[in-house]
């Protein structure tokens, strides 16, 4: 679809990370329901584990991991150092990511108990102000874009991003994923409307639906081509006037923690795409970059060599399409 050009390949999004917290009791035997006005409560917790996440840089490692060399498009603060020589030595340019002066990174805090109960608090921070990030500088600097991919973000900073790419004539993905939640059909129609590619997961494509008001048909129409995943059963392609297109998902994989599926999914795709291969191979691509998520804890931890991704793909998918994706693995 992008096939043989080589363009730069521009991912804004979020960009965060997770502090997650395990608390060895019950937090319900600490609260007193008489007290709830003057609640003030401190858990010791034993276990403390910091998990790089954000969609923009769970997509750039996933697109960096296969070779490629993506631009991080979104904002950070001052904390953000170790982050940013974590990615580069992935292979993503960082260059271009907008350090706020007053705000900390987006990071999201949660603190489990025994019974799987939560207290947990989202922080944006200088994810807002991604809206203040224009892509044309960024482009100067990089050459111009095979595309733009536009995912959860600030949604005044995804709007002005979208905005930005029909006027310049950049194409642009959407994959506006965790905002379609709190989005106004309004907002998701101008996310959507003249997208190269709409990615969503299952139900996100019926919230879609239902938020802008058109049926599935007119999505289409507005789209040149939408992939809807569909978890362990694989994923769909759909474009207007054509047969869809359903690739499974890989076999024997061990569900360990399925965070950031998505997110691999849609990297490995689009590297796939960046190389030439058709949408079908593209997809199959995905799907096996994804299965390596599902099997790790975390987003990012993942690692395999050429090879190991090779013989993964070729048990899935065949030696005739393994030997399409070998030139590119090596
Ligand atoms: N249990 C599984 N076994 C194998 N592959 C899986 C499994 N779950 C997901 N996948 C792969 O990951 C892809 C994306 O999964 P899914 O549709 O669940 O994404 P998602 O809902 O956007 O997930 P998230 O937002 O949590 O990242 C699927 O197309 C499939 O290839
Ligand atoms: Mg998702």
């Amino acid at each position: 679809m992008f096939g043989h050009v080589s363009g730069s390949l521009l991912i804004a999004a979020s960009i965060a990370t997770d502090h997650l917290m395990t608390f060895r009791g019950k937090f319900a035997d600490s609260l007193v329901v008489e007290q709830l006005d003057k609640l003030s409560l401190s858990f010791l917790v034993d276990d403390l584990e910091i998990r790089r996440g954000g969609v923009a840089a769970n997509i750039c490692f996933g697109l960096g991991t296969l070779g490629l060399a993506p631009v991080l498009v979104g904002a950070v603060g001052e904390d953000f150092g170790d982050y940013r020589s974590w990615l580069e030595r992935h292979g993503v340019n960082c260059d271009h990511v907008h350090v706020s002066e007053t705000k900390h990174t987006a990071r999201f805090v949660c603190t489990t108990d025994e019974t799987m109960a939560q207290f947990a608090s989202f922080y944006p921070g200088a994810m807002s102000e991604a809206r203040l990030i224009e892509l044309a500088p960024i482009v100067r600097s990089v050459g111009d874009p095979t595309f733009v991919l536009i995912g959860a973000d600030d949604p005044d900073g995804m709007l002005r991003h979208t905005e930005e790419c029909r006027q310049r004539g950049y194409a642009f993905i959407a994959d506006p994923s965790q905002q379609l939640a709190f989005g106004s059909g309004e907002l998701i129609r101008d996310l959507v409307d003249g997208a190269s590619i709409l990615f969503s997961n299952e139900y996100e494509s019926h919230l879609i639906e239902s938020k802008t008001g058109w049926s599935a048909e007119e999505v289409l129409a507005r789209v040149g081509t939408q992939v809807t995943t569909l978890g362990a059963d694989g994923v769909r392609i759909s474009r207007k006037g054509e047969d869809p297109i359903t690739v499974l998902a890989c076999k024997n994989v061990t569900a360990v923690e399925p965070t950031g599926v998505g997110d691999a999914f849609r990297a490995a795709f689009l590297a796939a795409t960046t190389w030439g291969l058709g949408l079908e191979r593209s997809a199959q691509v995905g799907c096996t970059l994804a299965a390596y998520v599902v099997e790790t804890v975390g987003t990012q931890e993942y690692s395999f060599t050429g090879q190991e991704f090779l013989t993964r793909f070729s048990e899935n998918y065949g030696a005739d399409a393994a030997a399409e994706v070998a030139p590119f693995l090596s």
